[in-house]
């Protein structure tokens, strides 16, 4: 699915008039891919409504979901209301209907014709669905913190890699040589291979998501009085642990801020400490998508890399990181794509 879903994708970058290069928002772009993998893989494009509604809803989800409300930082009481969370309550509701509508769809189809069902994950969570195993609710919750955690955080890592690569052209020889020999010859490995065979690539990706966590910080909220080291934490205090800080801290890399992407080759892997690297978080909560997203951005940046260069635009600004809840490039990556 990912595959297929990636070479439909890059039919976008072939100029509409012949020439060799196209200019876009590469961060838009990624957007669009990760949705696309996450709508085909969740529910196989079976959403009830209209495709882009959908997506329209996920946007405005993902923009009010996790914001830190200003009246929270001034430590109001609860009554004062909260502008981002009304808004937040507001599309909430509106897009737990469309799963909860596009759940049922699912579960009739199901019902009438069991072996034509998508072998998806909708209807993988609907055959544990149960009074020994998930309620409706349940399910509709699991959905939607799948599209909420793993649409955004993708799309910023593959347009990260994207702009790393853009400024390392001699990293970006290698990625594409080894993109070659893996991938070049007459029958291609299946797609579900490809992330062991290009460690060089995945190790470009990951060297990207050192640089730019695409979540930058990790939050705790203090269940109780705690202690560490010489420092007191009162019980409902919140704590952040920032990847953002340890992946550039002086103390832990050689030269924190280049992009060195050997240092995530197997070979160099062993010298790094557990938790010296939290892109994927750690402990009881790491990310249950950490597999899926390192095989989807290897299968995307392989199919995009072996036939597109892509370079910052002539005169484009270089884009500054901000924490929306995702690292994000301000303003978009505004690259040229040239074919290769
Ligand atoms: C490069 C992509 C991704 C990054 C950087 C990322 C990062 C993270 C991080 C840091 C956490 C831990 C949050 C915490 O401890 O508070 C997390 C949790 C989670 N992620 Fe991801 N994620 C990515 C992709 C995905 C994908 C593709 C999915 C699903 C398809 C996904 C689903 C989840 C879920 C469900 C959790 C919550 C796990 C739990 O609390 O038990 N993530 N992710």
């Amino acid at each position: 699915m990912m595959l297929s879903q990636c070479e439909a994708f890059y039919a976008r970058y072939e100029a509409s008039d012949g020439t060799a290069s196209v200019r876009r928002d590469v961060s838009h772009d990624m957007t669009e891919l990760t949705y696309e993998i996450l709508a085909t893989t969740l529910f196989s494009n079976q959403i009830v409504g209209e495709q882009a509604d959908f997506a329209e809803d996920v946007e405005k989800l993902l923009n009010t979901m996790g914001r830190v409300d200003p009246m929270d930082l001034l430590k109001a009481p609860n009554w004062i209301p909260r502008i981002f969370r009304l808004r937040g309550a507001k599309v909430m509701k509106k897009f737990r209907k469309l799963v909860g509508d596009t759940a049922e769809e699912r579960r009739r189809l199901i019902e009438r014709d069991p072996e034509n069902a998508p072998r998806d994950f909708l209807t993988l969570l609907l055959q544990a669905e149960g009074p020994d195993g998930l309620t409706a609710e349940e399910i509709e919750d699991n959905i939607i913190t799948f599209i909420g955690a793993g649409h955004e955080t993708t799309a910023r890592s593959l347009g990260w890699t994207l702009y790393c690569l853009a400024n390392a052209p001699h990293e970006r020889a290698l990625v594409e040589e080894e993109l070659e020999s893996v991938l070049g010859g007459e029958t291609q490995p299946p797609p579900v291979e490809w992330l062991d065979l290009l460690p060089r690539t995945r190790a470009v990706f990951e060297e990207a998501m050192r640089l730019y966590p695409p979540a930058p910080s990790i939050n705790r909220a203090a269940v109780q009085d705690d202690q560490w080291g010489d420092i007191k934490i009162e019980k409902d205090i919140t704590v952040l642990i920032m990847p953002w800080t340890v992946h550039r801290h002086e103390t832990l890399w050689d030269e924190p801020a280049a992009f060195i992407p050997s240092r995530f080759w197997p070979e160099n892997r062993s010298a790094m400490h557990k938790y010296q690297y939290l892109p994927f978080g750690a402990g009881p909560r790491i990310c249950i998508g950490a597999t899926f997203a390192l095989q989807e951005a290897v299968i995307a940046l392989g199919v995009l890399l072996r036939r597109y260069r892509f370079d910052m635009a002539p005169q484009a600004k270089h884009p500054w990181p901000v924490q929306k809840l995702t690292t994000q490039p301000d303003g978009g990556l505004d690259m040229l794509i040239t074919k290769r």
